[in-house]
């Protein structure tokens, strides 16, 4: 096998999508399109993987990171010369590059695949992927001579009235040989309606040079769309999500209304996990299996045991462990950890704080900074006060403690092992294991107090 190379254009500004956020940044499920773009290359194996960078670079290189390799165009004069951008990166090296754009994050590993394979068994120096659409509108259409042979792409702007008609588009995406790929593009003009200089020229270049050109025509034209505005930008986000939704349900997830449910790309959760509808499931979250993921809860770059249920909640940036119930109507906060057969029941915010196994904080109550060890009860109502107005500070309650109905833990405070703290309790020094706190006033009943 020869090298395989990858260019991702991602330098335009992105006019059509009228915003101040560069378009190849726009998330489609929760990720940014030249990412999913990306990480769809990384399944292939290519040895080099290059972003063409220009709007934005600073942005798009802080997003990908690692991910790839940077060439900088720094005037956008089209797509071939985006790509000549990456000749001080992979001019000198043999092997086949893949060109993709980033605006097409649909395109999957498989298909790529598909257009590598094909290209290299038909021997030819560029291959283009193409697909057939309903509504070719905007697309560059593939030309094709009787016998069936490609001839070159026409851009929309430059099409004759019978091209226009022509239903077979370029995808944007193709490969090279690499050395052809680099010698060729100095050829390219910029005669044509928008002055700029376009890549899939190429093609017509080389195929009126007598070199072997080839397409490859997919029959996934969901895969191809080009996002180019928002209205776009809602069919990919549309199509990816349905295509996500399907991935988990084969691999055993019950989706109770997939298209009111919306799965982050790099989500993963187990089998026999249920989506209720409403569900939505951002970034790097990991749902193990037979969960409950109980309607319109939001979780966001968490883990989730097995056999846990999260109802109508919001989870965020925190660990949840297994047999564990959380919600209806709680709130995990950054940095909140809960371990197993714990409850965070109704109306329970939870910041910052760890709960110990088989804990329980049922109803009403604010835990934040706190760390509350194994089997604690902590009643309806509780406050954990740990904020002066300046300084946040910390709470510990011990193992086995109970802490009961409307009690404030102002902090710093310890309760500790076994202990417990009275009903309506305002708890301000640390509480000794064994011990029973009470802190509230006394009553005094008033006899006869009322006249009738
Ligand atoms: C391009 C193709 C068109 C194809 C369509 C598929 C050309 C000339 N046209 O059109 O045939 O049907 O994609 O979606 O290639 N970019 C740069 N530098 C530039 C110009 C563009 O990096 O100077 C990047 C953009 O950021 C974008 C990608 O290249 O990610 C495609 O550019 P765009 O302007 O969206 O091209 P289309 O008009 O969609
Ligand atoms: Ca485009």
């Amino acid at each position: 096998m020869t090298n395989t190379y990858a260019i991702v254009l991602a330098a335009g500004q992105g006019t059509r999508m009228k915003s101040n956020l560069y378009k190849v940044l726009h998330p489609v499920c929760g990720k940014p399109m030249v990412e999913h773009v990306i990480d769809h290359i990384r399944d292939l194996d290519a040895s080099r993987v290059v972003t063409i960078v220009g709007h934005g670079a600073e942005m798009v290189e802080k997003t990908l990171g690692r991910k790839s390799e940077y060439a900088l165009q720094s005037e956008q004069l089209g797509t071939a010369h985006a790509v000549l951008q990456a000749e001080t990166v992979l001019g000198d090296l043999d092997g086949t590059t893949l060109v993709v754009c980033g605006d097409t994050p649909l395109i999957s590993s498989e298909t790529m695949k598909a257009l590598l394979t094909h290209h290299h068994e038909t021997k030819a120096k560029a291959t283009i992927l193409t697909a057939i659409a309903d509504d070719p509108t905007g697309y560059g259409r593939i030309i094709r001579a009787e016998n069936g042979d490609v001839i070159k792409n026409v851009e929309h702007k430059d099409t004759t009235d019978e091209e226009r008609s022509v239903k077979e588009i370029n995808t944007g995406t193709y490969c090279f040989d690499n050395r052809v790929l680099f010698d060729t593009l100095k050829k390219v003009n910029n005669e044509n309606a928008q002055g700029e200089y376009y890549l899939p020229d190429v093609l017509g270049i080389l195929k009126s040079e007598g070199e072997r050109i080839s397409a490859y025509t997919t029959v996934n034209f969901h895969e191809t769309l080009g996002v180019n505005d928002r209205v776009a930008l809602a069919q990919a986000e549309k199509s990816m999500r349905l295509l996500l939704a399907e991935k988990h349900m084969r691999n055993g997830v019950t989706i109770i209304a997939p298209e009111q449910t919306v799965i982050s790309a790099d989500a993963k959760i187990g089998r026999d996990t249920i989506l209720q509808p409403g569900v939505l499931i951002e970034g790097a979250t990991t749902i193990g299996s037979n969960c409950v993921i109980g309607p319109n809860s939001h979780i966001q770059n968490s883990s989730i045991g097995n056999y846990s249920t999260i109802h109508s909640s919001v989870v965020r940036d925190s660990q949840v462990g297994n047999e564990t119930a959380v919600g209806p109507f709680a709130h995990l906060r950054p940095d909140s950890q809960l371990g197993n057969h714990v409850k965070v029941g109704n109306f329970v915010e939870v910041k910052k704080s760890q709960l110990g196994d088989d804990s329980k904080v049922s109803h009403l109550s604010y835990i934040g900074d706190t760390e509350i060890g194994q089997n604690v009860n902590i009643g309806c109502g509780t406050i954990t006060v740990n904020y002066d107005g300046k300084n946040k500070h910390k709470t510990e309650i011990q193992d086995n403690a109970f802490v009961g109905c409307n009690a404030n833990l102002v902090a710093p405070v310890t309760v500790g092992k076994n202990a417990i703290v009275a009903a309506g309790s305002t708890i301000t020094k640390n509480v000794p294991e064994n011990s029973l706190a009470i802190a509230r006033v006394r009553q005094e009943n008033k006899e006869g107090y009322v006249k009738n």
